[in-house]
């Protein structure tokens, strides 16, 4: 690992799930300045008030306002997107139009699944956006990391996996393998991909957990009980884009959580009650 010679980390999508646990792996890990750009209007946000109690900077824009995100761009060396929504490609080529005024060195883009790369013939809808904007991404001539995490051990339910009815639904071969990392983890990776040398305008791979649908299950059968199927296009095609090669694991400083122990959060968890 080489040190890193970035200060100023601006992370956008904060208040979400996954920008959440990136920004505070980012606080955690504590060499960084961070800000947290939402958008406006300003409102109440449970997450943005916790990141905010840890030192973060919150900064409300208008992602249609180049001077305002102009402003509050001016610093960064890197830029963290975790934006979700539908509008993931309007609203990154306007954070990219700013960070290229304002000189930000890296850009992560709001990735954090497959490897958008590696995507051939018609692409699906909803890796689109994506995709399209990669390719912005890479003419701009900022740094940028791509990083492959595979499915968050947090979203089991949607590969069909019912805690609450107690059902597996398998919308794949059962021998499919799958790659699935646990959310607190792939905060950590994205620190740590700072370091990393093979990061810069690079792909990185990580997994939590590589294992089939059916040894999922089992491990499913050994926390709770059993679970069977429905067919759906839209799950088959993400679980068969989940693929688990070249994996840049060994790059990083620690072990990730082992799948079991997200089966066991999921179904400790209220939500899933
Ligand atoms: N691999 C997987 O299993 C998996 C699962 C889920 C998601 N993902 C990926 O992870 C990324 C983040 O997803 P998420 O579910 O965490 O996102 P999310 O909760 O839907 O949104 C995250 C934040 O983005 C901001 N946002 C939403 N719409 C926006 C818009 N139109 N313009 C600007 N900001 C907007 C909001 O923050 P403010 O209101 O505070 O500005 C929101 O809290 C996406 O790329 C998604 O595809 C991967």
């Amino acid at each position: 690992m080489s040190s890193t010679s970035f200060k100023v980390i601006t992370i956008a999508g904060a208040t979400g799930l996954l920008g959440f646990n990136i920004a505070e792996a980012f606080l955690n890990d504590g060499s960084y300045k961070i800000k947290i750009l939402r958008k406006k209007p300003e409102s109440e946000n449970k997450n943005a008030s916790l990141l905010a109690s840890k030192g973060a900077e919150v900064i409300y824009i208008d992602y249609n306002d180049k001077s305002d995100l102009v402003k509050a761009l001016k610093g960064t060396d890197v830029i963290v997107s975790a934006i979700g929504g539908t509008d993931l490609m309007a609203t990154q080529s306007a954070l990219l139009n700013a960070a290229k005024e304002v000189g930000v060195k890296r850009f992560i883009p709001s990735e954090f699944g497959c490897d958008i790369k590696e995507i051939t013939g018609e692409v699906h809808p909803f890796h689109k956006p994506k995709v399209e904007f990669f390719k912005e991404l890479e003419k701009s001539g900022i740094e940028y990391t791509i990083l492959v995490t595979g499915l968050f051990y947090e979203y089991f339910e949607y590969l069909g996996f019912d805690h609450k009815n107690k059902k597996a639904t398998f919308y794949a071969d059962g021998n499919t393998k799958i790659v699935c990392t646990s959310l607190i983890d792939i905060g950590k990776y994205t620190v740590e991909s700072l370091k990393l040398s093979e990061a810069r305008n690079g792909i990185i791979r990580v997994a939590g957990s590589v294992l089939t649908l059916n040894e999922l299950l089992k491990k499913y059968e050994e926390i709770t009980a059993p679970v069977p199927t429905i067919e759906d296009d839209f799950v088959a095609y993400l679980i068969v884009s989940l693929d688990n090669k070249n994996l840049n694991n060994d790059k990083f400083s620690f072990t990730p959580r082992p799948v079991t122990e997200g089966i066991s959060d999921l179904v400790k968890s209220k939500y899933w009650q």
